[in-house]
């Protein structure tokens, strides 16, 4: 703060303190200057400190969103290269297989569809920063769920299937694009674990239960099971055991089951194999 005629500059602060007389005549002020210099110098580190702090946090929103965009359209987008070169094998045979090129082509049509609804929903949460409030089915959401995973079981040799409740469960109230990304992340898990099972059976269960007030929805699996050490590690962004897995999709799980007001955790099965649970409130 100093000029370029060596002169220093200082913020103050000025008060005027009038002085009267018997009277009441004000005939004259003192003038009190303060040095705040340091005060001011406060504030404006606290201010571009606070700045500093928000830009790193929505950098860091914007990579997790990112980071689970990536997540999330993978699966869309391996389903329709592989129906792309199904249809184009069976375009190929002589004579062409029309019909099951169309079968590739009514898939193609549903993945692409499925990636516009992970973007739609992502954008929604950019911008109101919360979630969608519907009353969601999640029985009819859990078959939603294995119809679109069938093929990808039948494809590891995985058993997929869900029990339903038997007298029926109450809705949950929430966005039903993000928790059918919650279950499709749990189901891809499971069948992915139960592909690398020992011999037997390879299975996966979803069930859905009625837990008072509650709805639980329970993802077994005949996997090799849990790792021993803290099973809840496996929450955090970027954990992996897989070669080729980002760790993104139960970080995501967690963030999308606890902003609707839920819980998720891991335990092992009492037959070995892997149980994930997730519990969200009844509406
Ligand atoms: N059902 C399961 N049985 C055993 N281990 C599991 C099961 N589900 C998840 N895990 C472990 O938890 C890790 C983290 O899972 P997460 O879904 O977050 O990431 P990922 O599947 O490795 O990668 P991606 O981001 O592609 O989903 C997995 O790598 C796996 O080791
Ligand atoms: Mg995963």
């Amino acid at each position: 703060m100093s000029d370029p005629g060596g002169m220093r500059r200082l913020p103050v602060d000025v008060s005027l303190v009038p002085q009267e007389d018997e009277t009441g005549v004000v005939n004259g002020f003192f003038v009190v200057v303060f040095d705040v210099s340091r005060e001011v110098a406060a504030r404006e580190a606290d201010l571009r400190h606070r700045a500093e702090l928000a830009h790193v946090s929505r950098v860091a929103t914007l990579g997790e969103l990112a980071a689970s965009i990536a997540h999330e359209l993978n699966q869309p987008l391996s389903a329709i290269v592989a129906n792309a070169q199904a249809g184009r094998r069976l375009l190929d045979r002589v004579p062409p297989d029309v019909d099951e090129v169309g079968h590739a082509l009514d898939d193609i049509t549903e993945a692409g569809r499925r990636a516009g609804d992970v973007i739609a929903s992502m954008r929604a949460l950019l911008q109101r920063g919360e979630v969608r409030d519907e009353r969601v089915d999640l029985p009819a959401l859990a078959r939603d769920v294995t119809d679109l995973l069938h093929s990808e079981a039948i494809g590891r040799s995985v058993a997929l299937r869900t029990e339903g409740p038997a007298g029926g469960v109450s809705d949950v109230l929430g966005d039903p694009i993000q928790l059918k990304q919650v279950l499709l992340n749990l189901v891809m898990n499971a069948v992915e674990a139960a592909s690398h099972g020992a011999g037997g059976e390879r299975s996966v269960v979803i069930e859905i239960l009625q837990r008072g007030p509650e709805v639980e929805v329970a993802v077994r699996d005949s996997g090799p099971g849990l790792p021993s050490d803290d099973p809840d590690r496996l929450f955090a962004p970027f954990v992996s055991l897989r070669r080729d897995g980002l760790g993104m999709g139960l970080a995501i799980a967690r963030s999308i089951v606890e902003a609707h007001g839920g819980r998720i955790w891991a335990e092992n099965g009492d037959d070995g194999g892997a149980v994930f649970r997730v519990r969200l409130p009844g509406a």
